[in-house]
């Protein structure tokens, strides 16, 4: 592996590196937690590199997508379009047509008026579309980001959906298929992710024997990782005999696909893959307060947590992570060189101060000059960012593969005409 300088000086300062080692890893060890058989699809968003959505689908993943931009990395990746899964809450008319008319046959369905779109667009291609119908139904456990099992703006109410037997809707274009499940995110308490998943296969249960027809489920997901923190991945040894249990007992059948079981997963695939590597400008204090000034900020990682919208901003930079043990014993090096160290506030270039990638954070001193590395943002980092605020380069993207070097590019924002 090449040292974080080395990276620095062949592709400049930021540049984000994913390792796709680390990404076959996570996904054998989601593959292990799930119930087999199961259909597992990367969710594009958490991180639409082309060089990753290919590793996911030559491993037998499916793509869930949620636009045409990203269905395009998918398309472009190799995904057949009958291996994607186009999910979202308001979806366009003319993202549909071009959806239908790239060959994508399976789509999440958020209300009746979802419906509709959906089946004016396969229609207007003379096509018949699976939809999956979103299903707001009761959550359990504890989960920090719920998309379900709250007023959220997501899915059909389990309740109303009964009563209202939505899946009796003759719209031509449209064959209702089954229910997507998809309720938390970021679960890191195992017990609490399984509660969830057997409330979804039960929540599937009662809408089959409220009469809806159920080929296909999409169980959700809700795999965690941590994020912009040094940490591992939560392990979730237990959930798959208690989850093939549940489906055993709910949904019979699923043994020989029908229903076919997916989950859906971004984070927990590719967070750990990925490192995002600076350069320090200055460490400077200003009325008592030190700062540690980097040429990366909220433009290239945690956008939304620097608006303080979802995640805290919390990152603590390793000096060197070119390896995930050398980063943990990096970090235990910093903290120990380091107990009376000033807390330092972490920014970057950008002229406000919300551009904040770090507070309280206990550093050894960072030369001016010395390279910077966040673990653990291949999910949700570069594209969930504010990347066109105060028009600064985005870092160049470098996929390895143990010591090849795969691909280098970088994401250009350009003005063009409509
Ligand atoms: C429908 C759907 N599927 C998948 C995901 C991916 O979630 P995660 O990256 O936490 O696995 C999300 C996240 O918002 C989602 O809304």
């Amino acid at each position: 592996m090449t040292s974080a300088e080395e990276m620095l000086a062949r592709f400049g300062s930021p540049v984000y590196v994913y390792r796709l080692e680390a990404a076959g890893r996570a996904l054998a060890d989601l593959r292990s937690s799930l119930p087999a058989p199961s259909t597992l699809y990367y969710s594009v968003k958490a991180n639409p590199h082309p060089d990753l959505i290919r590793f996911f689908h030559d491993a037998g993943c499916g793509a869930e997508v949620s636009s045409a931009g990203e269905l395009q990395s998918a398309l472009t990746a190799g995904v057949a379009p009958r291996s994607c899964f186009y999910t979202g809450p308001a979806k366009t008319p003319a993202e549909l047509l071009s959806a239908v008319a790239s060959g994508v046959r399976r789509f999440s369905v958020e209300s009746p008026a979802d419906l509709r779109r959906v089946a004016g667009a396969a229609s207007a291609h003379g096509a018949v579309v699976d939809a999956v119908l979103r299903v707001n139904a009761p959550g359990a456990g504890i989960a920090t980001l719920r998309m379900t099992g709250a007023a959220t703006q997501f899915g059909i109410d389990a309740d109303e959906l009964v009563a209202t037997r939505l899946w009796q809707a003759t719209e031509p274009g449209v064959r209702i298929v089954g229910a997507h499940l998809f309720a938390v995110s970021n679960v890191s308490d195992e017990q609490s992710l399984a509660a969830s998943l057997a409330a979804s296969i039960t929540s599937a249960a009662r809408l089959r024997a409220a009469g809806m027809p159920l080929s296909f489920v999409s169980l959700g997901g809700g795999f965690a990782a941590p994020y912009a923190v040094p940490g591992t991945r939560p392990a979730y040894q237990a959930i798959r005999p208690g989850l093939e249990r549940a489906l055993d007992a709910e949904l019979d059948g699923w043994r020989q696909g029908n229903p076919e079981v997916a989950f859906e997963s971004g984070r927990y695939l590719v967070a750990d893959c990925g490192s995002l590597i600076c350069t320090a400008m200055e460490t400077k204090t200003v009325r008592e307060s030190t700062f540690l000034l980097l040429d990366s900020g909220i433009n290239h990682l945690g956008g939304m947590s620097g608006l303080g919208r979802l995640l805290r901003p919390s990152a603590v930079p390793l000096q060197d992570c070119a390896s995930s043990s050398r980063a943990t014993s990096s970090r235990a090096n910093s903290s120990r060189a380091a107990p009376s160290a000033a807390a330092t506030t972490i920014t970057g270039p950008l002229c406000t101060p919300l551009d904040v990638l770090g507070r309280d954070a206990r550093l050894a001193p960072v030369a001016p000059g010395a390279a910077v590395t966040f673990p653990n943002v291949g999910a949700y980092g570069l594209t969930a960012s504010l990347l066109a605020f105060l028009s600064r380069p985005a870092p160049a993207e470098v996929v390895t593969n143990g010591a090849e070097i795969v691909s280098v590019s970088r994401i250009h924002l350009v003005r063009m005409a409509p």
